[in-house]
């Protein structure tokens, strides 16, 4: 009695470890799949799949580091057209040079050597324009760098930031 009560017991768990199983393998796969996923795009596409670069100027619903701010960059280069329209100098307290590549991005799959390179160039010459004596000039310049990296990386904002020129 004793030992078929047991038995009975042992069955029962052992038809719960592949059910188990099947549970836990179904959790993990959903999060896999999307690892995969972005594996996959690395290699040749270097379009957006992120709902932030398609769909910058909307908010995502949980915007990811990297993207809170770029939208600061973008606050910022805005308000540095409106003082270079008004004939002020920009002052590099105001505007401290943000890293934004050591940041989480919605997509992992943009952080190559291209995009690091891209992000050296931009800060070079975002330095640049602090020391140039033709502000208006060089900020058309970093503008130009923010363009690179997003015709690249993240095609979505390109409208908003292709308005930040300084017609000259
Ligand atoms: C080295 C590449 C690179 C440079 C340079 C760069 N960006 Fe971005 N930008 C990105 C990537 C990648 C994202 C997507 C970030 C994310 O979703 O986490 C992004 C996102 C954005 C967004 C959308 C943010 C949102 O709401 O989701 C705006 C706006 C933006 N960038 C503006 C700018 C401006 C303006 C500049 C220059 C002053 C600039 N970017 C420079 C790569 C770059």
């Amino acid at each position: 009695m004793g030992v078929n009560f047991f038995n009975l017991k042992m069955k029962t768990y052992l038809l719960l470890i592949p059910i188990a199983f099947v549970f836990a393998c179904s959790n993990i796969s959903k999060n896999d799949k999307q690892k995969v996923d972005a594996d996959s795009i690395k290699k040749v596409d270097y379009s957006p799949k992120n709902a932030s670069c398609a769909k910058p100027i909307k908010d995502p619903n949980n915007p990811k580091p990297m993207a809170l701010m770029m939208r600061m960059m973008a606050d910022n280069a805005d308000s540095m057209k409106v003082q270079l329209l008004r004939g002020e100098k920009l002052e590099s307290s105001h505007y401290p040079f943000l890293r934004f590549y050591l940041l989480e991005p919605t997509d992992t799959s943009v952080l190559k050597l291209q995009f690091f390179e891209n992000a050296r160039l931009f800060q070079e010459s975002y330095n640049n324009l602090f020391k140039n004596s033709n502000q208006k000039q060089m900020y058309n310049v970093v503008i130009g760098k923010c363009i690179n990296c997003h015709e690249m990386y993240c095609n979505g904002p390109l409208k908003r930031i292709r308005k930040m020129f300084i017609d000259m």
